[in-house]
């Protein structure tokens, strides 16, 4: 592979200093790029190369996964890096990254949009008019980071911007929840093994439960936040990539376009949930100020520019339905929030009840013992739950569990998402990024929710304390349907 110009539009904002760096350095550092090279930054800020350099070294050393960092990895990696001082709307800007690129003889270009979304067709527009592409170059890519629209409309209007300039086998649209190494072995999981599929149907799942539960708070992301709730910013790209891999049949090959294929057959079999359904099918709430550990946290409407009468859910529940005939039936409660006492992410697959109870014993594993969780963070790993007789003369049935810890087992942390994440869009596969038919089905789904809501407004948005699992409203979300939802085992991770 030839020189490449790994350009950064938004190199001097927070996702470049603590994801996009360390990730390169890592991946620098394990001899894992596979071609020199350059960075060329470029941004609004009056910066200069130096304190671009300077400004990036300092995040590697705060934020890359192997401290200290190695000095002389992270000059070779900034070697001959630029910055370009220029606005998102100024041509100039524009053709002087096509001037280095054709004066220092770039092969393969890669554009990476690390700004706030509201720039975007500015720049795709201004790459597509100025900078020479395709036809005298290797390759040239585009990596679009999340969130990829607002909603369904203005998804599509991206979407036509985008394919104005690039084709789709050029665009990378990252959820950084598919470079999660615990995530890519949901597949791995299903398909490498034998003796899980045969149950995976409805014939023996009584249902699956996803959460997303996290103990930040929305930071300094009120601008953001406010217009987004979990419905965007974590439901309609994440949960539903989840709850595809999870559901989705195997693919004919494992390659990008049959993976992706039998992603968005599930995501387009999803049962919409329009008008009034959205009152009985989906649960919002809001955090007020409570304790996360020993610390006391504001309350999301006390959270800096975050308005006095928001309605912003930042707890979000739901039940779908996958419409086919592996899970025709089979309920798929989904959860995610902030402001919750831990942080954990898990796919459970809960299987049915015994058919009949042959031992006549106190059994307190439960009329349906099994349960496989899928722990993908922190605490990553499989269990699975079944019950077992306990030791003694008095009968009884206990639950118990088969483990596997990722950390026990492999002796290490599985690496940051955007290692993988940029290791792909540079060898140019993009199976852990997601495809236009992907995101449009998924916005499709979101935005009938988000249309049903505003057309069904719901008086009073019940809150929850920080700190808590949610208010009792959430609890009996899913107790109306006789099941309830999990609580995480945290173990400390041994690594
Ligand atoms: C981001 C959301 O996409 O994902 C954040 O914008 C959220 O609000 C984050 O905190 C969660 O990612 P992770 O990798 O920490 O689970």
């Amino acid at each position: 592979m030839g020189k490449l110009a790994f350009v950064i539009f938004g190199v001097t904002g927070d996702l470049t200093r603590r994801k996009l760096m360390p990730a390169l350095y890592e991946l620098a550092k394990s001899n894992n790029l596979p071609a020199p090279l350059t960075i060329i930054g470029f941004a609004r800020r009056d910066w200069t190369h130096e304190m671009m350099v300077d400004n990036l070294t300092r995040g590697l050393s705060e934020f890359s996964r192997t401290k200290p960092i190695d000095m002389e990895i992270a000059t070779r990696l900034f070697s001959g890096a630029r910055y370009i001082h220029s606005s998102f709307e100024d041509d100039a800007g524009y053709d002087e990254i096509n001037r280095l690129i054709q004066e220092e003889g770039f092969e393969n270009v890669l554009y990476y949009l690390a700004t706030p979304p509201d720039s975007y067709k500015a720049i795709i527009q201004r790459i597509g008019k100025n900078c020479a592409h395709a036809a005298d170059k290797k390759w040239t890519r585009i990596v679009i980071e999340k969130p990829y629209g607002n909603d369904l409309e203005t998804a599509r209007e991206l979407e036509d911007e985008v394919h104005k300039v690039f084709n789709e086998n050029q665009i990378y649209r990252i959820d950084h929840y598919l470079g999660k190494d615990t995530v890519q072995n949901i597949l791995v999981f299903r398909f490498a093994n034998g003796i899980f599929e045969p149950l995976w149907n409805r014939n023996y799942v009584d249902h699956v439960q996803i959460t997303v539960a996290e103990t930040v708070g929305i930071g300094n992301r009120a601008g953001y936040y406010e217009r987004s709730g979990v419905i965007r910013d974590i439901f309609q790209n994440h949960m539903l990539q989840l709850l595809a891999l999870t559901a989705m049949d195997a693919p004919s090959a494992f390659n990008a376009d049959a993976v992706r294929d039998e992603k968005v057959k599930v995501l387009r079999t999803l049962r919409p949930i329009r008008g009034e359904e959205v009152i009985n099918e989906t649960f919002r709430a809001q955090y007020v100020s409570g304790m996360i550990g020993n610390e006391r946290v504001p309350g999301y409407k006390e959270e800096p520019n975050v308005s006095a009468t928001s309605t912003t859910e930042t707890y979000l529940a739901m039940r779908l339905f996958v419409e086919n005939w592996r899970w025709s039936g089979v309920p798929f409660y989904m959860r995610s929030a902030k402001r919750m006492p831990s942080r954990f992410t898990e796919i459970a697959i809960q299987f049915k009840q015994l058919p009949l109870s042959l031992f006549n014993w106190r059994n307190l594993a439960g009329d349906a013992p099994n349960v496989l969780v899928l722990k993908l963070q922190p605490d990553e790993g499989i269990t699975l739950s079944f019950g077992a007789k306990s030791p003694g003369h008095i009968n009884q049935i206990t639950p118990v569990q088969m483990e596997f810890g990722y950390c026990e087992t492999f002796g290490l942390e599985p690496p940051e998402a955007y290692e993988r994440l940029l290791l792909d869009s540079i060898i140019g596969d993009a199976t852990l990024f997601t495809r236009t038919d992907e995101v449009l089905t998924q916005w499709e789904f979101a935005s009938a929710i988000i249309d049903s809501w505003v057309a069904h407004p719901i008086k009073i948005l019940p809150v929850y304390e920080a700190g808590t699992w949610g208010p009792p409203g959430a609890d009996e979300f899913i107790q109306k349907h006789r099941r309830k939802w999990r609580q995480p085992e945290i173990q400390d991770s041994q690594c």
